[in-house]
């Protein structure tokens, strides 16, 4: 059984995070989004992974490496001629795969718990296809099958304006080489992509086996920036403490599961509750970080309150206002805005950003 990571593609959704780092490096719980993906292969026992990256794109590499670190050896795949779309993906990436079987998992599908059990039906059934679906309240916005009395998947629409089941077809996705006929035969859909709703569609037409087992656990595409906040919050709820190499003064008060990296300062009256996770490097000062916040290496806050959000690394908060539910990028400052006269709210913010004051 071999892998393949979906990497590439244009995040627009993210943006203005996206324009300048891959939306798969966006850290979730200070780990990029890529590395909870490339655990899932490594507990299920694969050991050569196909990583998806749009041409040119040495980010990914520059993470993940040559997969040492999960016991695996990873390949990078260039998407010839961009992102055409996931069958497109999987087209490309056909000489890498040969013959064998292999899991297909986007890498910005987050799940808690293993894709073990995926690959054991699919073997156990020995079918063509396995599709990992989870029950959502907002079909419309994926892939979603349509499951007759007996239990079998007959048609899958991708992003259905009339959903006829309430699940999604998430981006785990099992196959035999049945799939590499399936996506040669595609024609790109309205949107231009090869999709791989259509490639599920063909397979169901040619009478090949179509699998599914529900995911009961928690799963999410992180599309959208508050998807994002919530694979955090999710990531963050296993966390275990760890203070080991923190320096903080007698006042400061850290409470429940929280873990910082090294040489980082808590310091004044700072009060840190968990499940929080925080790099190193990091200056804290007389500062309050509540539940489900990440801070990024090398942040500094100081006379600040930060609550269920993302701080990339080097960014700078010294604001009154409590920030909640926000992502801050790589190098960001946020300044209260009496600090300097005239008072008044002094914006430097890039395309697609979202800011309310
Ligand atoms: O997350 C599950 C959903 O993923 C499924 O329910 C849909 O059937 C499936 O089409 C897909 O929908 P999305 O609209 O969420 O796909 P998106 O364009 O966001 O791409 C998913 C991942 O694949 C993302 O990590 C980016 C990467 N990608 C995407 C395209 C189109 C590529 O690497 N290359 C591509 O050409």
């Amino acid at each position: 059984m071999k892998g393949l990571i979906a990497a590439g593609g244009h995040g627009s959704r993210l943006r203005p995070i996206t324009f300048t780092l891959n939306k798969h490096l966006i850290p979730l719980a200070n780990r990029p989004m890529i590395f909870h993906a490339l655990d899932k292969m490594a507990e299920a026992g694969i050991k050569e992974v196909g990583i998806n990256i749009n041409p040119g794109d040495k980010s990914i590499e520059a993470a993940c490496g040559d997969g040492k670190k999960w016991k695996m050896k990873i390949t990078y795949l260039e998407q010839k001629g961009g992102a055409l779309g996931l069958a497109h993906i999987v087209k490309n990436a056909e000489k890498f795969i040969k013959k064998d079987d292999f899991v297909f998992y986007l890498g910005d599908n987050i799940i808690l718990g293993g894709i073990k059990r995926f690959i054991s039906k699919f073997e156990k059934e020995k079918l063509d296809c396995l599709l990992a679906l989870s029950r959502v309240p907002d079909p419309e916005r994926f892939g979603v099958p349509e499951i007759d009395d007996n239990g079998r998947i007959i048609r899958v629409v991708e992003k259905p304006s009339n959903p006829k089941s309430p699940f999604a077809v998430t981006g785990i996705y099992v196959y035999d080489n049945k799939i590499f006929e399936a996506v040669k035969n595609l024609k790109p859909s309205p949107r231009g992509e090869l999709e791989i709703s259509d490639a599920h569609q063909y397979l169901i037409d040619h009478g090949y086996k179509v699998g599914y087992e529900e995911i009961t656990g928690w799963w999410k595409d992180t599309g959208k920036p508050g998807d994002l906040l919530e694979g955090n919050q999710l990531l963050l709820s296993d966390i275990q403490r760890d203070l080991d190499g923190v320096t903080s003064d007698p006042y400061v008060q850290i409470q429940g599961k929280v873990n910082i990296g090294k040489n980082s300062k808590i310091l004044g009256r700072s009060y840190i509750r968990g499940p929080v996770t925080i790099g190193e490097g990091v200056i804290i000062r007389d500062s309050y970080v509540g539940p489900f916040t990440s801070i990024g290496n090398k942040t500094e806050i100081s006379g600040a309150e930060v609550e269920h959000s993302i701080i990339l690394d080097e960014a700078d908060i010294t604001c009154k206002k409590r920030i909640v539910d926000s992502i801050v990028g790589l190098n960001a400052t946020v300044s209260d805005a009496h600090a300097t006269l005239p008072s008044g709210n002094r914006l430097i913010i890039g395309e697609n950003s979202i800011v309310e004051l």
